[in-house]
């Protein structure tokens, strides 16, 4: 079995919510940090130890009692809802950021990409910040140096080389970070996210370029909410839930477990309570229940031969407005589906105050045998989110005939969804 690269036993990181900025800025500050460190430990410990000098500010754990190990050549994913804990687990393993208790081992050079601001000095120019990076990863200057082009090249930002960082748009100072962070060939590479930013082509270049890293039998960890990414990329997940890990695994059961969310699985016909499930939003409006059907039967969905999925839905509301709303499906693979937005059809729907009821219907709905999960969606015409619920409910499609399918059942080779298809000689 190969060897141990990260250990972490028992981190926990409490901050103080509005007392500090989100995150440290660039280098300077990382490193000014570091030089104060210990003054500020002090305080802290001395601040945890006595709640009379906590100032009033409430103290949130962002991070609790999170332990894992990860061998060298391990392609990690950690996945989690906003304000779970990942990017504060990457910061303590990066150290920009130290833990409040425990401690996490690191063997090996670490590249890392974290949220757009740290890892470059903002004066220097986008060659001196190549240079200094490579330096800190403990490359020599020819080195870095046969490097360069290809960095270069990758992160296409050209002669914006020889300009100072912080005169780069957020999208060329993301480009340049993951550049230097896969080609300076870091034995463990960290990303947080990056693929948020860079348009779609750039960001299937660093899922190939991530791919290759795995390959040559480095180590990753990669956070992402992009599902499927961390599906194709990290043979194992990780889901951190308020601060702890809830799920470590295969990607496919970890994943799967997110996406349920607690989601109850549901049968055809019967309404849905959604009062207690996870839910972001203002508010205002929200969702009260739903159930589902495929129009005229109350069995099960099957593939094909409805193709029709009916939705009830009710909501809430404080106050009459024009509102929209969708219903998306996501596969178990975290891939969305299809989503029936009433903002592409150009036609809000009138809430009144109280009580509302609606009929969704989906036409032609070609799902294959499987699980899927539904989420809502209400917004006012703004876009402002009222109610956001990532997970409702659960519900299956199953085959009537598993013995003749009616279509091929493995995704990998048929994809997602099914379609009808028919042959002709002409
Ligand atoms: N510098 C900080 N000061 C105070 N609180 C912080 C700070 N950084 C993070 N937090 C809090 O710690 C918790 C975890 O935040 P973190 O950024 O690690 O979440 P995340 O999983 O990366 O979320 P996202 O998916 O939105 O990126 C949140 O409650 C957040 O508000
Ligand atoms: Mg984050």
């Amino acid at each position: 079995m190969s060897n141990i690269v990260i250990e972490a036993v028992g981190l926990g990181k409490q901050y103080r919510i509005g007392a500090t900025p989100r995150g440290q800025r660039n280098f300077r500050e990382v490193i000014a940090n570091a030089a104060t460190a210990p003054l500020r430990n002090f305080r802290r410990l001395r601040s945890i130890a006595d709640p009379a000098r906590m100032g009033g500010d409430p103290l949130v754990w962002a991070l609790r009692d999170l332990s894992f190990t990860l061998r060298e050549g391990e392609v990690l994913g950690i996945i989690g809802r906003n304000g779970a804990g990942k990017s504060t687990l990457l910061k303590i393993l990066t150290r920009v950021t130290e833990p409040t208790t425990g401690y996490a081992d690191v063997w090996g050079r670490v590249g890392s990409l974290l949220e757009v601001g740290t890892g470059f000095h903002p004066e220097l120019t986008g060659r001196d910040n190549v240079y200094l990076n490579g330096a800190i990863l403990g490359m020599d200057r020819p080195y870095i140096r046969s490097r360069f082009e290809e960095i270069v090249e990758f992160a296409g930002i050209g002669a914006f080389i020889d300009t100072p960082v912080k005169r780069y748009s957020s999208g060329m100072y993301v480009r340049l970070a993951f550049a230097v962070a896969a080609h300076l060939e870091p034995e463990i590479l960290i990303v947080d996210e990056v693929l948020a930013v860079g348009d779609a082509e750039f960001q299937q270049r660093c899922l190939a370029k991530m791919d290759d890293v795995a390959h040559g039998g480095r180590t990753v960890l990669f956070v992402s909410h992009n599902l499927p990414s961390v599906q194709r990329l990290c043979p194992r997940s990780i889901m951190l839930h308020g601060g702890r890990i809830l799920a470590d695994g295969p990607s496919t059961d970890v994943i799967n477990r997110y996406l349920a969310g607690g989601a109850r699985e549901a049968h055809p016909g019967h309404w849905i309570d959604l009062d207690e499930v996870a839910r972001t939003g203002s508010g205002l409006a929200r969702f009260q229940g739903i159930r589902y059907s495929s129009g005229s039967t109350r069995h099960q969905l099957q593939p094909f031969t409805r193709g029709r999925l009916e939705l009830g839905l009710t909501a809430v509301s404080n106050v009459s407005r024009d509102v929209n709303l969708s219903v998306s499906i996501w596969n178990q693979s975290g891939t969305k589906l299809i989503n029936a937005d009433t903002t592409a059809l150009g036609r809000a729907v009138a809430l009144r105050q109280g009580t509302n009821t609606f009929r969704l219907t989906i036409e032609r709905l070609y799902l294959k045998p499987g699980a899927y999960v539904v989420g809502l969606w209400l917004g006012d015409r703004m876009g402002e989110t009222l109610d956001r619920i990532e997970s409702a409910f659960r519900f299956e499609v199953v085959d009537p005939h598993p013995e003749r399918p009616t279509v091929r059942l493995d995704s990998r080779y048929d994809g997602p969804v099914a379609c009808r298809f028919d042959v002709a000689e002409v």
